[in-house]
């Protein structure tokens, strides 16, 4: 039972018991028939500059490495069918697909160089893949591209128990690195609700965001190191455990969110932090957008040392996810917003005590209506499953547009209301009217990092839903001075809309970048700039 912050005397609620694994995405791939749905997005035409494989291609992969780590169709002298490449061509979402015929999945550094030479030299295009959880469509092939898939590459190298600093395979899923780390007292810097699939390295290659991001910061921070291949086949093994190492230019900056453009991720130094003794969380009913500001507030206010995850949703999430998870609302009723708010420390009497402060403070002030507070670690999993559950809830309940963006936290909210009044202006959204094109239109995010989720639940991906919010979220967000990707990246659903978020010269010199690493841009091609 959750103890209610009513006076904890409301009635107790049990939650039908899910775990929060279970929430984690199990990666489900809808053929796109059944969902009735078509690319809505501008596939960018083949490059003939890059070669179109052939049998003596396959004969060279296959002399390289062992021949169940070579997938190929007999499009190109392969065995096997389309059907078991279809799960590295089709990304979660089912939005984006590619027609790639050879998949590859080394096992040491030493072949990915091998591969990676060899492509380059023969201008074969590549796309990095990890575990295909990508939201912007960027670990898709877009055409013919030859998946590189760094599955088989899952060893831990070393760990440091004292230093906590992790050295691993980039293919390690970052819950098994999770659970490892966590036999030994410390717990990865990161936690996102992919986290049952993803992989460091993709982490790494995205720069991840996710839940832990308030309390332990950037990828950019806790990655030490990192050994990557580049498009010659070049191995530069930076992977360093030094928590500081001032000498000249700090070349793994540039991979961290490079998206598979710039170089393969073989291997990760991570620094990961100590598993916190206490940890806390609560559940809020909120009446307003301005009473989850309020909220926040006053929680860095109240418990800033231990705060470590603020998050919210609001009622359209919650009313996705109650459909689709077997849960239950730890409230007595419904809200227009909810919010999540975790403390972790080690103390767990002073964080107690701080915690309760807050809740009630929040509850006299009639910031927060009602809550909800977990009383052991079942309940917290079964509280954090109800906000990391909502991507895969909102794929249930349909086709998913997904908006990534970071807005000044005081008008993040505003967006939301604006593109669903433009929706409904066009006659396509109307509010409980299930006939209607588009579904659900709602919000949820990382608010104390003001980085807010827009989602658009459709029918369908087409056309004359897409031409309503786009170009104009991404005309919104510059407005406000924000980012329009503040953790997804920019794949190939942003690469036409860079501009909105870096001047020209600072795509200039990104180009500049990516020629010097990747001159023939076999790396990822058709994605980011
Ligand atoms: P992939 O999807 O396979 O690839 C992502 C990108 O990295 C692609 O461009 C790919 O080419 C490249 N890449 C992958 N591996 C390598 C490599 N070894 N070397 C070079 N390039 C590589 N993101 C967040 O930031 N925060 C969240 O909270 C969050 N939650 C999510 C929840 C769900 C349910 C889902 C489905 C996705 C979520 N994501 C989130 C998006 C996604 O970025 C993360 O899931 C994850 O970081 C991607 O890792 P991956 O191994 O699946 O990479
Ligand atoms: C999340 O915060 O849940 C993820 O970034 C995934 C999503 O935006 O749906
Ligand atoms: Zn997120």
């Amino acid at each position: 039972m959750f103890a209610s912050i009513r006076s904890r005397c409301l009635p107790a609620r049990q939650l039908a018991s899910t775990a929060r694994a279970a929430a984690s995405c199990a990666r489900t791939v809808f053929p796109a028939s059944r969902l009735g749905c078509r690319a809505s997005y501008h596939k960018p035409a083949r490059s003939e500059a890059f070669k179109r494989l052939t049998k003596d291609d396959l004969a060279y992969f296959k002399a390289i490495m062992p021949s169940e780590t070579v997938l190929a169709t007999a499009q190109v002298g392969g065995t096997a069918d389309a059907i078991e490449l279809e799960g590295f061509n089709a990304d979660w979402l089912n939005k984006y697909r590619g027609d790639s015929q050879l998949v590859l999945r080394p096992k040491t550094t030493e072949q990915v160089s091998q591969i990676l030479q060899y492509c380059n030299t023969h201008r074969i295009a590549v796309v990095p893949q990890g575990g295909n959880t990508g939201l912007v469509g960027g670990s898709v092939p877009v055409h013919d591209e030859v998946v590189l898939s760094l599955r088989n590459m899952s060893k831990i190298r070393s760990y440091d128990e004292l230093s906590g600093i992790l050295v691993c395979d980039a293919g390690c899923v970052l819950e098994e690195l999770g659970n490892y780390v966590g036999e030994r007292g410390h717990i990865m810097p990161l936690d996102l609700g992919a986290k049952g699939s993803c992989h460091i390295g993709g982490n790494v290659a995205a720069n991840a965001g996710g839940i832990r991001f308030l309390r332990y910061g950037s990828l950019h921070g806790s990655v030490l190191g990192l050994e990557v291949v580049l498009a010659d086949g070049t191995v530069l093994d930076n992977l360093s455990t030094l928590r500081k190492d001032n000498t000249g230019y700090d070349l793994k900056q540039l991979f961290i969110g490079s998206e598979g453009t710039l170089g393969v991720v073989t291997g990760v130094s991570v620094a990961t932090p100590q598993k916190p003794s206490a940890v806390n969380v609560a559940v809020l009913g909120v009446p307003t957008y301005e009473c989850v500001q309020r909220a926040f507030k006053l929680a860095r206010k109240r418990c800033g040392e231990v705060l470590s995850a603020y998050e919210f949703w609001d009622a359209n999430c919650m009313g996705a996810v109650l459909r689709h998870h077997e849960l239950k609302s730890p409230l007595g009723a419904e809200f227009p917003f909810y919010v999540l708010i975790e403390t972790s420390g080690s103390n767990k009497e002073h964080d107690d005590e701080k915690l309760g402060a807050l809740l009630e403070e929040l509850m006299e002030e009639g910031i927060a209506e009602d809550g909800a507070l977990a009383q052991d670690d079942s309940q917290i999993a079964r509280m954090w499953s109800m906000r990391e559950g909502i991507p895969e809830s909102l794929g249930k309940t349909g086709p998913t547009y997904k908006y990534d963006v970071s807005i000044p936290i005081p008008v993040l909210y505003d967006i939301v209301g604006d593109i669903a009044r433009r929706l409904e202006t066009a006659g396509l959204y109307k509010p409980g009217d299930a006939t209607r094109p588009v579904k659900l239109v709602c919000g949820y995010g990382h608010i104390g990092d003001g980085n807010l989720h827009l989602n658009v639940v459709a029918e369908r991906f087409e056309d004359r839903v897409t031409e309503i919010f786009e170009p104009y979220v991404y005309e919104w967000v510059a407005s406000h001075r924000g980012s329009i990707s503040a953790e997804h990246g920019v794949g190939l659903m942003k690469r036409d809309y860079l501009r909105y978020s870096k001047s020209p010269e600072m795509i200039a010199y990104m180009k500049r970048v990516k020629d010097l690493f990747d001159p023939n841009h076999i790396l990822n091609p058709y994605k980011v700039v």
